[in-house]
């Protein structure tokens, strides 16, 4: 077989992978005249947001000439986008290799193990970029390099989270709620609310430590922190390529343990478990009612279940370990919630 055909088998399989839209809970949540619905990322089949970027990106480089039959798919990621970038390896009947920092927890590793992928555990941090960069060139590699390539990659016209939203909502919600890993989430909707002329508004809730606060604030794109998030999948400790400042109309600071109590908030009412980072989206949705009045529909991105979390942001005795108390954040939610 020729690389063109293999290419072009490549992406009829990718394309033939049912993609229904992922489901829209509403009304999860009430904050004065807001109402929270849950846009459920957590739905798709490697149960991550992380899913679209992936599939883009291999698209693109399949599309691109850049994917060839054999290579190895090698990411540098915190460990999440790693589940997505298994699922298609074993979709395309690819070998990958996940490089990750060695602090990762160890049930994450297992994850990507038990996907037959191979980890690659990497210390400071943030070398997992240039280790990912030479383990692809000596191994037959193809490094997907997500930060960097996300935006060529997403079609924010259509057939993309925001497109899919403005489908599921009778009239546009006032406004989306997203975290920012690459940053191409917030953007994407950003531009697709324009091109489809909705009034809707992107806010980026935004975790401690993380660059893109201060650097929407200030109005430096050029803003770091040069310290990691401990939200998984969001915050960054400088601002990425794919996010752009001036297309956020809100960036909402949301301190780490205002994030875990609102996560722990939301299983409670709904009876599911999402990661930490939607505690981080509803805790800024609730600070956007508070604070702008703003009423009607908000929806808030769930980017991850939270099972995989049981031991950590959801266990009392690891909080306490951490020395994180809810308790004051907690209150505020319930007071503030109708
Ligand atoms: C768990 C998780 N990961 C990632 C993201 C966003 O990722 P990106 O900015 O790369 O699109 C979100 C957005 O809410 C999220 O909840």
């Amino acid at each position: 077989m020729t690389e063109a055909a293999w290419a072009r088998g490549a992406i009829t399989a990718l394309r033939a992978e049912p993609a229904p839209a992922t489901p829209l809970r509403r009304a999860i949540a009430r904050f004065g005249g807001a109402v929270v619905h849950l846009k459920d990322e957590s739905a798709h089949p490697s149960g991550k947001l992380k899913h679209r970027l992936i599939r883009d990106l291999l698209l693109h480089a399949l599309a691109s000439g850049d994917l060839r039959e054999g290579a190895t798919l090698v990411e540098a990621t915190g460990g999440g986008g790693a589940l997505s970038l298994g699922h298609f390896a074993n979709l395309l009947g690819l070998p990958f290799t996940a490089v990750m920092p060695a602090r990762a927890h160890p049930a994450q590793v297992a994850a990507i193990e038990s996907l037959g992928g191979r980890c690659e555990l990497v210390d400071p941090p943030l070398a997992i970029y240039t280790t990912a960069e030479r383990i692809a060139a000596q191994d037959n590699g193809f490094y997907l390099d997500m930060f960097n390539r996300a935006e060529a990659a997403t079609d924010w016209r259509t057939g993309n989270i925001g497109s899919e939203l403005l489908a599921q909502c009778d009239t546009p919600p006032g406004w989306v709620v997203c975290g920012a890993g690459t940053g191409i989430t917030a953007a994407t909707l950003a531009r697709h609310f324009r091109y489809a002329d909705a009034p809707t508004r992107v806010a980026v809730a935004d975790p401690g430590h993380s660059a893109y606060f201060p650097g929407w604030a200030s109005g430096d794109p050029g803003y770091g922190t040069g310290m990691p998030s401990r939200v998984p999948g969001i915050g960054r400790p400088r601002i990425e390529p794919a996010f752009r400042i001036d297309l956020a109309d809100r960036v909402v600071p949301v301190p780490d343990a205002a994030s875990i109590a609102a996560m722990r908030y939301l299983a409670e009412r709904t009876g599911t478990r999402y990661g930490p980072a939607t505690g981080t989206c509803l805790w800024a949705a609730r600070q956007l009612a508070a604070r702008t009045g703003a009423t009607g529909a908000m929806v808030i991105v769930a980017g991850e279940g939270g099972e995989r979390y049981r031991d950590t942001y959801y266990s009392d005795a690891w909080l306490a370990g951490k020395g994180i108390d809810t308790g004051p954040w907690r209150s505020v939610l319930e007071e503030s919630s109708g």
